[in-house]
């Protein structure tokens, strides 16, 4: 579990899937081997992989499901730095069929364990919800990336994340830690942005990463082309801040 992480947060449209295909290609830009999990049966971080859900034979749901070893659903392409366990909406159907499993919690944690070490950071996209599938993501983590978008309802969402949080550590995964929140779509001029900005700060104090993401165009446009923004327009300001993320990222978790 030591180098996986689960980038959650319930609240739809805070830019957690932006955030995770733009960490994963900004540390694989840094030369580190990076895993990106689909978690969420929408299949957006897929489709802004440029990879279609629909035609898959096999999915994150096949894995969960033990119907599949992961090895055998990660997507390994030359045009990319960096592998994808892609999904599409077969996953849907998970979260009912895991209801009757033994280790229904695990499924995730046991099926990444033959590859872990293939990686140095897996990355787990969840989906909008604190369901059955990012209890699972969060039992087989290390760490919580939490992409934050900076107005009025934020804060709200964040507790029962994390009582969600603390109910896992106790029961499944004791040593599960808050790696940090990322400011997204954050927008200088606004100041209701940087009031919540400054309780995020006040509340989590140095799990709030520096690393702030502006809202650019750039950021919405590049998953219509199907690559991360590094690969879309490497000198917007977009790339740079999930490059500035995925720096502060490296160094939190070297010490
Ligand atoms: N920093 C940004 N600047 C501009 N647009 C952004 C930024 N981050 C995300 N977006 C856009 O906002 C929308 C929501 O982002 P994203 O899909 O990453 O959120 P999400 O939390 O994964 O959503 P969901 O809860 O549906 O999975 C998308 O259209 C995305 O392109
Ligand atoms: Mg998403």
């Amino acid at each position: 579990m030591g180098n996986v992480f689960a980038v959650t947060n319930q609240k739809g449209g805070v830019g957690k899937t932006t955030t995770t295909v733009n960490l994963a290609a900004s540390l694989a830009e840094n030369g580190k081997k990076i895993l990106l999990v689909d978690l969420d049966p929408q299949g957006n971080a897929s489709t802004g992989c440029g990879i279609n859900g629909v035609v898959l034979e096999k999915s994150s749901y096949d894995v969960i499901m033990g119907e599949a070893p992961a090895a055998e659903v990660i997507v390994k392409r030359d045009d990319f730095n960096f592998d994808v366990m892609p999904t599409n909406s077969d996953l849907t159907a998970a979260e009912v069929e895991l209801l009757d499993e033994d280790l229904r919690e695990h499924r995730l944690r046991l099926a990444l364990e033959p590859i872990r070490a293939d990686y140095d950071f897996i990355l787990i996209d969840c989906p909008p919800s604190l369901s059955m599938l990012t209890l699972n993501a969060l039992v087989a983590s290390k760490g919580v990336i939490i992409p934050v978008q900076c107005e009025y309802y934020a804060l709200e969402g964040l507790s029962s994340l994390l009582k969600t949080v603390e109910r896992v550590r106790q029961r499944a995964n004791p040593t599960l830690e808050i790696t940090g929140l990322v400011r997204t779509m954050f927008d200088a001029r606004n100041n209701l942005a940087n009031q919540v900005s400054r309780q995020l700060i006040t509340h989590f104090e140095r799990k709030v990463f520096h690393a702030l993401i502006p809202r650019n165009v750039r950021l919405a446009e590049a998953p219509s082309h199907g690559v991360p923004v590094l690969d879309y327009d490497r000198s917007s300001r977009g790339s740079i801040a999930y490059m500035a993320l995925a720096s502060e990222f490296m160094r939190r978790e070297k010490s």
